[in-house]
């Protein structure tokens, strides 16, 4: 997580949308005591309040867990699907439902990449610059697509469709170089194909990825991620295959000389170890 714009004064106060125009912010609230910026949160105009029917589902998340503290990070995710960030609002809105300080999920908000401080685009970009995704083509990819956007690490275009990042490994190493956008797989990439996802993008077409759902906008994968899956979409998600040929080639190795895991978990190993 980079930085961000914590309002802090409870009063109202200046905003800035994406064109530059200002406009009243009402009762900013705080994030505590992060020890971060303390500048004031910039809330452009296009983005939705929070209502009654996003506590309610912050409730309906809670609910799922006997411990509601448990329910912070999809409760941060609704949010974000509403607002397409983490607002200060947002945060004061978790911290006041599960008895927390805005400090507490402020520290949470700020310790993970994907609860982002400032609106993300319709698609967010996620370049693997991580070892074997960089030494393979990551950061010419992750160049090419800064040039192509105009636009570095934590943007977002003028026009609101695209936010750029370079991610540490997106866990899928054996499919390098990999992108992703909103989080879905598009697998052994180059500059080429990024490029052309890119304008397949800014065209108004969504490329399918290469490995499980359907692509969809960030704010919908947010809400996804929340745990709350719309019927249509649902039907779609395991359109594409879940695990490709690089990921089964060592299990495939593996059977064909008879090796087989140990007996008795990881509990048994720890036992041995001590
Ligand atoms: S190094 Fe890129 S996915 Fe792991």
């Amino acid at each position: 997580m980079t930085e961000g714009g914590a309002g802090q004064s409870g009063r109202h106060s200046a905003a800035y949308g994406r064109d530059g125009t200002a406009h009243a912010v009402a009762s900013p609230v705080d994030l505590g005591d992060l020890g971060a910026s303390r500048t004031e949160e910039v809330v452009p105009e296009d983005v939705p309040p929070l209502t009654e029917q996003t506590r309610r589902e912050v409730r309906e998340i809670m609910a799922r867990y006997p411990r509601p503290r448990s329910a912070l990070l999809p409760m941060l995710h609704l949010v974000q699907s509403v607002q397409g960030y983490v607002s200060s609002a947002g945060v004061a809105l978790c911290a006041e439902e599960l008895n927390l300080t805005k400090a507490e999920v402020g520290a949470v908000v700020t310790f993970y990449t994907m609860f982002k401080r400032r609106p993300a685009g319709e698609y967010l970009i996620s370049v693997c610059t991580n070892t074997l995704c960089g030494f393979l083509g990551g950061e010419e990819i992750y160049a090419a697509v800064q040039e192509q956007l105009g636009i570095h690490h934590d943007q977002t275009t003028d026009d609101g469709k695209f936010t750029l990042e370079h991610a540490e490994c997106l866990a899928a190493c054996d499919y390098a170089p990999v992108v992703t956008v909103n989080y879905e797989f598009y697998d052994q990439q180059s500059v080429e194909s990024t490029t052309a996802l890119v304008d397949a993008l800014r065209a108004g077409d969504r490329p399918a990825p290469t490995r499980g759902a359907p692509l969809c906008s960030f704010r919908e994968t947010s809400r996804e991620i929340a745990g709350f899956s719309e019927a249509d979409r649902a039907a779609t998600a395991l359109v594409g295959p879940s695990v490709g040929e690089p990921s089964i080639a060592g299990l495939r190795l593996a059977t064909q000389r008879g090796e087989r895991a140990p007996a008795g978990g990881a509990s048994a190993t720890a036992g041995k170890d001590a």
